[in-house]
């Protein structure tokens, strides 16, 4: 298992953003924060468990104890109503427009301190510190920030990169199996979309995938699963996808869509469940998003049947649903309607693939042939 620092540099919207992996990653947040004091929004699920790191991670910058607001995760922080909580925490600490705040936690407490960084005093600045496999290999890197709101996932939100995205793999060894299972469903989709090396790598790793992460006990972390698999190695490779996609198309004019694949119909049916129950977690609805277009491409010949048939064993293996009971279709079409991805003028996009490292980002999809793949 590598252990040197993998470093990734970006340049998005004419500002840096360097994404900083391996097992001491934490310890650079000194080099992106200059004089003032950082202020620091810290997940609860790693406020416990990792408390000494943090010190650690704190003082190597200087500032052994930053001012804290501690948030429990999940998307139900990402809220107006919390988003004015933070900025009234960021008036009482005095964080002024030279400040820096540190975001550090799962995707969620992310996409929430950021949009505080985004929009607090116009911008500060934002270093990110993701602890879950999600946020590794996907939400912390491209500088989306977002709150929900009108009952919408993400309509209010804008592209503030972090300076320093510092990922430490070793806070995945608290991580609960579920949410290995939502990372892994982006990791999957990343390798599809960027790396099939990557994608026939895990393809072939699915005995032990099936091992790690198939059992239950969604809510405990996974026994022996850092050492198990060289996770470095492919957080790195997915990570390197999306800044070299995000890097060519910062505000998602046409290629960085390509990393909505399995979010158009998952969004929606996350959406449903959440109202009609039971719900899906976010990489639950992506992995059957993922299955069902693979399945309508191979069926229409557009992307070859293997392709679809590894995806599906692949999900699996990780102990991620590939259908899921059919929802009313109405209710479908009105979710897919309100889909933000879609604009006036070109309507609703599918990223369908053409194989493995290949999409169609304008693919169009009728809901009879998203219906046929569900139970
Ligand atoms: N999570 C998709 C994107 O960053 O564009």
């Amino acid at each position: 298992m590598s252990t040197r620092p993998i470093r990734i540099g970006m340049t998005l919207g004419g500002r840096s953003s360097t994404f900083v992996l391996g097992p001491l990653a934490g310890l650079e947040l000194g080099a992106f924060v200059p004089h003032p004091p950082p202020v620091v929004i810290l997940d609860q699920a790693v406020a416990s468990g990792h408390a000494p790191w943090l010190e650690q991670i704190h003082q190597s910058c200087g500032h052994p104890s930053p001012r804290t607001l501690i948030l429990s995760g999940g998307e139900g922080c990402k809220t107006l109503a919390k988003l004015e909580e933070v900025y009234g925490w960021l008036a009482e600490c005095g964080l002024r427009r030279d400040g820096v705040i540190v975001g550090i936690g799962g995707g969620a407490v992310l996409d929430l301190a950021g949009m505080a960084a985004a929009t607090w005093c116009r911008g500060v600045g934002f270093v990110s510190v993701p602890t879950t496999l999600l946020a590794m290999v996907d939400a912390s890197i491209g500088g989306k920030t977002a709150v929900n709101a009108a009952g919408l996932k993400n309509p209010v939100g804008c592209f503030h990169p972090a300076s320093g995205i510092l990922a430490d793999p070793g806070f995945l060894s608290s991580l609960p199996r579920g949410a290995w299972r939502d990372g892994l469903a982006e990791l999957i989709k990343t390798a599809a979309i960027g790396d099939p090396e990557l994608f026939r790598e895990m393809h072939e790793a699915r005995p032990r995938l099936f091992t790690l992460f198939a059992g239950p006990d969604a809510d405990r972390p996974v026994p022996g699963v850092l050492g198990s698999l060289d996770w470095t190695s492919w957080i790195g490779r997915a990570a390197s996808v999306k800044a070299r996609i995000v890097t060519r198309d910062f505000q998602e004019g046409g290629l960085r869509r390509s990393l909505n694949l399995g979010h158009t119909l998952g969004h929606a049916l996350e959406a449903i469940s959440h109202r009609n129950g039971p719900p899906l977690s976010h990489g639950q609805a992506v992995a059957i998003g993922m299955a069902v277009v693979f399945r309508v491409a191979a069926q229409r010949g557009d992307c070859p049947l293997p392709a679809a048939v590894q995806m599906v064993e692949l999900l699996e293996a990780c102990g991620l649903p590939v259908s899921h009971p059919a929802p009313d279709p109405a209710e479908l079409e009105r979710m897919l309607q309100g889909d933000k991805k879609q604009t006036s003028r070109q309507g609703l996009n599918w990223v369908l693939p053409r194989g493995l490292g290949q999409m169609n980002i304008f693919g169009q999809v009728r809901t009879e042939e998203i219906l046929r793949w569900l139970d």
